[in-house]
Parts: C-alpha cells; structure tokens; sequence
C-alpha cells in the first residue's frame, strides 16, 4: 500500500511559524513520526510540500495510478483553490485532509474548506497527531476498499 502526503503552503515552517497555533514540531519531524508508523503498518509513503498551487495540482494529478491514496494539507488553498478541489476529485481515490489548527475555532475565512468536498473526511484540531490519525484513516479506507 503507497500513500502521497501532500503539504501545501507555508507547511515548510512549521516549528518557527505561529507556534501557539500550529505548535513547535517541524514538518520533518512530522513526516519522521509518520514515516515509522507507516512502516510499521507496511505502509510506504511519498512525502510532497510545496509553496505553489499549480504544483500542488501537478502532484495531485500525478498520484493516479501511482498511489493507492492521499493525504493532504491544503492549507490556505483549502479556503480559495477550486483547482485542486478539482484535482482531488478528477483521481477519484480515498483522500484525507488534515488541518493542524482546528480551523472551526478560528476566523471566519477559514471555517470554511472549498477542498474538503472531494474528500472522503476531514481532520482539524489535533496538532502534528492529525497525520497520524490520518494514516490509521487511510489505511482502514484503503482495507475496506481490497475487502
Ligand atoms: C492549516 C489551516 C489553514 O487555515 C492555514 O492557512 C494553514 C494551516 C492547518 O493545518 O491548521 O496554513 O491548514
């Protein structure tokens, strides 16, 4: 089972980047804990950031027939990007997206997710340990699906 990981913007500075909200772990720390889970679950993992929308559309489309799912933070595109909504929607596969903050708790243009509609759920609010609910996630979804 391969699953893409896919951060969007700003994911980069984790650990420097508003540590009362999104706390003080880096993203490769994040992706270090989620990489030995994954090995323990014979789960292997393909790791993507990127600052740039059109990237993150590539990276998406590219997962077709490649990865068996996806787990993605949008970040601020989760609030604007109809492309990569469509992008999400056009690979039609198990999809996760995980948000740090619980972005119900906070302003207003963030409460709402335009990606989160071609999702198959949404995780927000619990810090790092959101990819690594993600994954458990994923990996039920991805059982039910071979079953
Ligand atoms: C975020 C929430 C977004 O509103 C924000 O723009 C981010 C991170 C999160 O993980 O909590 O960059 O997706």
């Amino acid at each position: 089972m391969k699953i893409a990981v896919i951060q969007g913007p700003n994911l980069n500075m984790l650990g420097v980047r508003e540590q009362h909200i999104y706390g003080g772990m880096t993203l490769e720390q994040i992706h270090e804990q989620l990489s030995n889970a994954a090995a323990q679950n014979g789960v292997e993992i393909e790791f993507f950031q990127s600052n740039f929308e059109g990237e993150i559309v590539d990276r998406v489309q590219e997962c077709l027939g490649t990865v068996d799912g996806i787990m993605i933070n949008p970040a601020a595109y989760s609030h604007t990007s109809i492309a990569i909504r469509d992008a999400l929607a056009a690979v039609n596969m198990p999809v996760v997206e995980v948000h740090i903050s619980n972005i119900y708790k906070r302003e207003e243009f963030r409460q709402k997710s335009i990606t989160a509609a071609s999702t198959t759920g949404v995780i927000t609010g619990f810090g790092g340990f959101g990819y690594h609910l993600g994954l458990i996630a994923l990996i039920q979804m991805l059982n039910e699906i071979k079953a």
